[in-house]
């Protein structure tokens, strides 16, 4: 298949990557850069597994082209620990009981990342809008807005 160059930043650190022309950033995370805490649940952008945030937007990976990714500034679930609002959110969620399996838990958290960087007073409806890409068989949901919510206080009480 016809390889291209990207380059990229992916948690703080440069890549410069040969890869299929026709991945998909989902694969190139997974694969190439070997970050696997990014989950493919429906492929098709319905479920928010595999949500990461590309220039400060919460995307679906497995919708974006390994193209698109030229040039572009990326977060991922592992780079959740070396950030203040990443590590809160974290906590947060394990504070809620927010995570059962786990599968959806790194797309909730970097959906909540994105909406929290951008609106830190965001209101139980604007974090409910924020995640409703998001799809979660085991919680119940409640947890996770609860968890978002307790995020949100603890960054602005500090
Ligand atoms: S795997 Fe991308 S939205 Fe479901
Ligand atoms: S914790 Fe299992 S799908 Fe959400």
């Amino acid at each position: 298949m016809h390889k291209i160059k990207l380059n990229f930043n992916v948690n703080g650190k440069d890549y410069e990557i040969l890869t299929d022309a026709g991945s998909r950033m989902i694969d190139v995370i997974r694969n190439d850069l070997h970050l696997t805490g990014t989950k493919e649940g429906c492929s098709v952008g319905e479920c928010g597994a595999c949500t990461v945030v590309m220039n400060g937007e919460a995307v679906s990976s497995c919708l974006v082209l390994a193209p698109q990714m030229d040039g572009a500034t990326i977060l991922t679930i592992e780079g959740m620990q070396g950030l203040d609002l990443g590590k809160n959110l974290q906590a947060s969620f394990i504070e809620e009981d927010a995570i059962q399996c786990g599968f959806c838990t790194p797309g909730f958290v970097l959906s909540a990342y994105a909406l929290l960087q951008k609106n830190p007073g965001a209101s139980r409806e604007e974090i409910r809008d924020a995640v409703a890409g998001n799809i979660c068989r085991c919680t119940g949901y409640i947890p996770i807005v609860n968890a978002i919510e307790n995020a949100a206080e603890k960054l602005n009480s500090k």
